[in-house]
């Protein structure tokens, strides 16, 4: 606001210097105060205003620059910055890739939901894999969204590469032996059994023009042993990879039936719900993995509009995903969760990952353009505030939101800023 003719120029200059301190420049009702001020030379709105600002800065110095509304804006609109309450939205390619912490209750799903319902607005696809049911109710909120239970409703055959192709068919055999083999603790020796097991099937299955399943391998697990000596070393292992696969076939064996597997090609473009978490974790994660991985390769070789997000994967409570011990458990190679994080970008394929713990795998974090976090605990908040590379003020501040309001900081726009979320 420009001074004017005829103002106290040190007494007005003094008094913007307090607003400023106190986050309420440009406030219009204080800026026309202020204003009045200087003008008139008003003993008793002098004295008032000052004590109004000093008391504002001393109690709540507000510690974020105030972006200009063009800054924080996008189509995707999800709340009102705390300040000024100007509206914020964020831009597809913001989502590459996005994470969303704080403590339980202070409002992660809630905002996770007006995203969901933005994106599909702009004709985004949305994947959202939920272990505490907190999206089904979407159904009756939001048309052409589908509930599926990731253990009851899903026909997925892991070994089924994602696209026929000669080339991709043997990559994809190796990485599911990855996935089985780090998943399931087999070590070097059972590791390499079953790594020899899966490659017998899959000639095996080719020759037959199918592919193989979990149900096969177990069948063939059984098989060799009955030949092998009992006790004997080749046997352990063959035990240890049966235990492994009794204890999956136990609990997804319906789910894994199938030879060819769940089409999800046909459901690119379909907005879903994946619910899992009624089940062993460790199972259920394979099962998800494994569906990650298919799709990433099944974009990999599909894709071709290079940079435009058409897709956003909602991961909600994602420690069970992508747990930070991956990075150091993953033996062979980078893990799928850095390379899923890393990559997917580039394939029109967003990741969300919503958590209360800020310690994701590096994977996630080394990828993030956007982080959004709500008041965090306690223990976690110095190392949100480091991820976010906030100073020490602002860090306390993290502590002082309230539900619904978190702290944003954009790739595009890398200063943080405050908002207070929608309410679904
Ligand atoms: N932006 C908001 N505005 C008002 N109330 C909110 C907002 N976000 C969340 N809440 C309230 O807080 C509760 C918990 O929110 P939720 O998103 O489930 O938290 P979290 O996922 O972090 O545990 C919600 O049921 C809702 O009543
Ligand atoms: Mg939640």
């Amino acid at each position: 606001m420009a001074p004017e003719p005829g103002m106290d120029m040190e007494l007005y200059e003094k008094l913007e210097d307090l607003a400023e301190k106190s986050g309420v420049q440009g406030l219009e009702e204080y800026e026309e105060a202020i204003r009045a001020a200087a003008v008139t030379g008003d003993e008793k709105l002098i004295d008032r205003l000052q004590g109004e600002l000093t008391d504002l800065a001393i109690e709540d110095p507000y510690p974020f620059v105030q972006p200009a509304a063009e800054k924080i804006k996008g189509p995707i609109e999800y709340g009102d910055e705390l300040q000024r309450g100007v509206r914020a939205g964020f831009q597809p390619n913001d989502f590459g890739q996005m994470a969303i912490t704080g403590r339980n209750q202070m409002g992660k799903t809630n905002l996770a939901k007006v995203l969901l319902k933005e994106l599909i607005q702009q004709g985004i696809t949305v994947h959202v894999f939920d272990p505490k049911e907190s999206f089904r109710g979407l159904i009756n909120q939001l048309p052409d969204i589908h509930v599926l239970n990731l253990t009851e409703d899903v026909l997925w055959n892991p070994f089924a590469p994602p696209v026929e192709n000669e080339r991709l068919r043997k990559f994809w055999r190796s990485k599911v032996i990855e996935l089985i083999n780090e998943l399931f603790d087999l070590l070097s020796g059972s590791g390499s059994f079953s790594q020899n097991a899966i490659y017998q099937l899959y000639k095996k299955a080719r020759d037959q023009d199918v592919y193989p399943t979990i149900h096969d391998l177990k069948d063939y697990v059984e098989a060799r042993m009955e030949k092998l000596r009992a006790r004997s070393i080749r046997y352990n292992y063959a035990e240890r990879l049966l235990t492994r696969l009794e204890a999956i076939i136990s609990v997804i064996g319906d789910t894994l039936k199938p030879q060819v597997g769940f089409p999800l090609q046909d459901l690119a473009g379909e907005n879903l719900v994946f619910e899992w978490g009624n089940a062993s974790t460790r199972i259920e994660r394979f099962l998800i993995l494994s569906i990650f991985l298919s799709q990433y390769y099944w974009r990999k070789t599909r894709y071709r509009k290079r940079g435009t997000i058409d897709q956003v994967i909602i991961v909600d409570e994602a420690e069970a995903l992508f747990d930070p011990r991956d990075d150091k458990s993953f033996k062979k190679g980078v893990p799928f969760t850095k390379i899923l994080a890393s990559r997917s970008k580039e394939l029109g394929l967003a990741i969300v990952v919503i958590n209360q713990n800020p310690s994701l795998s590096e994977g996630i974090k080394d990828n993030v353009e956007t982080w959004i976090s709500f008041a965090p605990s306690e223990e976690h908040t110095h190392s949100v505030g480091k991820e976010m590379g906030l100073d020490e003020e602002q860090e306390a501040k993290l502590t002082e939101l309230q539900t619904g309001e978190c702290i944003v900081k954009m790739g595009r726009y890398p200063e943080p800023f405050g908002v207070k979320a929608d309410l679904f």
